[in-house]
């Protein structure tokens, strides 16, 4: 039941969600900063513009970039080998369609790079983190404009030079089968469409959004390629939500309608980027949502070229489907769904499954055969946190023994497992409702959903735990 000797442990974060300092160093405005703040009840807004009265909580977010020292210490005080982290495409084009790059941008960067090395931390970057610098979506509506995959390669061609003997490890986007739902247009495609208001009820032309996938596909694997003649030691991986789903009933149509979502949503993105080619099931796909594909001579040969080097994916939960529409319904990341008797869920109706884990992992790898590296998982919790700076979160503890102990009960049987990069390490504003209370952190962020705080940074009873389980590389978990 053990884990690879040279097993990555780490955490991961991604710039928007993290950094702050929306515009300092040069920064331009991304999709994130337009985003208000929200709740479990009341969504997110997406607005053109900065609105009086309303909050933009990534504006300032952990802070990171005014922390950075001290957070990479708290990292190396664990044991961290990896963190996954996500560079600003804003900091290095503020528009993205600039000539030149931003100096202090890249140098803000060389400096993080340093300070984890110094730690004995290897960075694991991922490009595109739900950012896309704003100034896109205004003029091309984002990736529905095939014009996006010569600025994303511009940008991946600045990075990959600039920091090709201090990062080994890449992602081309974040978890890029978002833009396989409605919620993905504005997250993960920076399209937004007219009449748009509510970031959990987006204006949706799903045939818009298969193209600006597609084109984000041919960029993807124009990066593979790029990076590899930049530097042929780079591994670059693709990011997909793995969002599993079981059928409520052993009913047939249940089942079917089980294999079609995998298909549709999990398998989709990753065939592509893996394999190199759309898979047999997109020709029905295309077909229910309208989709006439617009592929250019040679992006077909491109992708075949650009597929990746392992997989990664984010795991935090699993729902059901059901034929029937009267099943209650739950939560989840990304898609909420059929709730499952056998499972708790969250505060946030997230439903907790680490036996769902090493399904999955088990199903990955008999696809693709290429390692695979967990990069998100974790619980959002409320936490308290005590006079004297402790958080005593033992439901966080639980819930990530549990995943490793799945983790490590798949490298068993057989799965070739890179890593594990739990999400938001050190607390964060959360993607989907903007609160800074929703924590998946071992360190705690003096600050609430508003800004308000200190920023001081506290160590909570995971950090102390997650440090045993490093030092034992997975053998201690008690
Ligand atoms: C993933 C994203 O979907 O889930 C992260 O890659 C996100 O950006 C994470 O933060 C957890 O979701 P949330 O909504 O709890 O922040």
């Amino acid at each position: 039941m053990s884990l690879r000797k040279d097993f990555l442990w780490g955490g991961a974060t991604a710039a928007n969600q993290f950094e702050g300092g929306w515009d300092e160093g040069g920064k331009g405005p991304s999709g994130a900063d337009m985003l208000t703040n929200g709740s479990f009840s009341s969504p997110r807004l997406i607005t053109k513009t900065w609105e009086e009265g309303l909050y933009y909580p990534n504006h300032i977010a952990s802070d990171f970039y005014h922390h950075h020292a001290e957070d990479i210490a708290l990292m190396g005080e664990m044991g961290f080998n990896v963190f996954r982290m996500s560079i600003a495409w804003t900091r290095i084009f503020p528009t993205g369609v600039e000539e030149e790059p931003n100096e202090e941008g890249l140098a803000f960067y060389d400096q993080i790079f340093d300070e984890l090395h110094e730690q004995g931390i290897e960075p694991l970057v991922t490009i595109s983190h739900y950012e896309l610098p704003f100034y896109l979506t205004e003029k091309y509506n984002g990736w529905a404009d095939r014009a996006l995959i010569d600025l994303y390669v511009k940008y991946c061609r600045v990075i990959f030079n600039r920091y090709r003997d201090k990062v080994k490890y890449w992602l081309t986007f974040n978890e890029i089968n978002c833009g396989t739902m409605p919620l993905g247009n504005f997250l993960s495609l920076g399209i937004l469409n007219k009449g748009t208001r509510e970031f959990t009820d987006q204006a949706d032309i799903p045939a818009l959004r298969y193209q600006a996938l597609h084109h984000q596909f041919v960029a993807s694997a124009k990066a593979v390629q790029l990076g590899h003649e930049i530097n042929p030691d780079f591994q670059i991986g693709c990011m997909i939500a793995f969002m599993p789903a079981y059928p409520r009933t052993c009913h047939p149509k249940d089942m079917l309608k089980m294999q079609r979502h995998w298909q549709n949503l999990n398998y989709y993105c990753g065939d592509v980027q893996v394999r190199g080619a759309y898979p047999f099931f997109a020709a029905q796909l295309w077909k229910e949502n309208g989709v006439t594909l617009a592929v250019e001579p040679g992006d077909m040969e491109t992708l075949r070229k650009g597929t990746v080097d392992f997989y990664s994916f984010s795991y935090y939960m699993t729902n059901c489907v059901s034929h029937e529409d009267s099943q209650s319904k739950v939560g989840g990341n990304l898609i909420a769904g059929v709730a499952n008797p056998y499972l708790e869920a969250s505060a946030w109706g997230w439903q907790i499954d680490p036996d769902g884990l090493r399904y999955t992992l088990n199903e990955l790898y008999a696809r693709y055969q290429i390692p695979l590296m967990v990069v998100e998982n974790g619980l959002g919790a409320f936490d308290q946190k005590e006079a004297d700076g402790s958080v005593h979160d033992s439901y966080r503890i639980d819930y990530l023994r549990r995943h490793i102990e799945a983790m490590k009960e798949a490298a068993a049987d057989g799965v070739d497992l890179m890593g594990y990069t739990p999400w938001g390490c050190i607390d964060l504003t959360s993607a989907s409702t903007g609160e800074m209370a929703k924590r998946y952190g071992f360190v705690y962020v003096d600050s609430d959903d508003y800004g308000k705080g200190s920023f001081a940074r506290s160590r909570k009873d995971s950090f102390h735990w997650y440090k045993k389980v490093i030092a034992s590389n997975g053998e201690d978990l008690a």
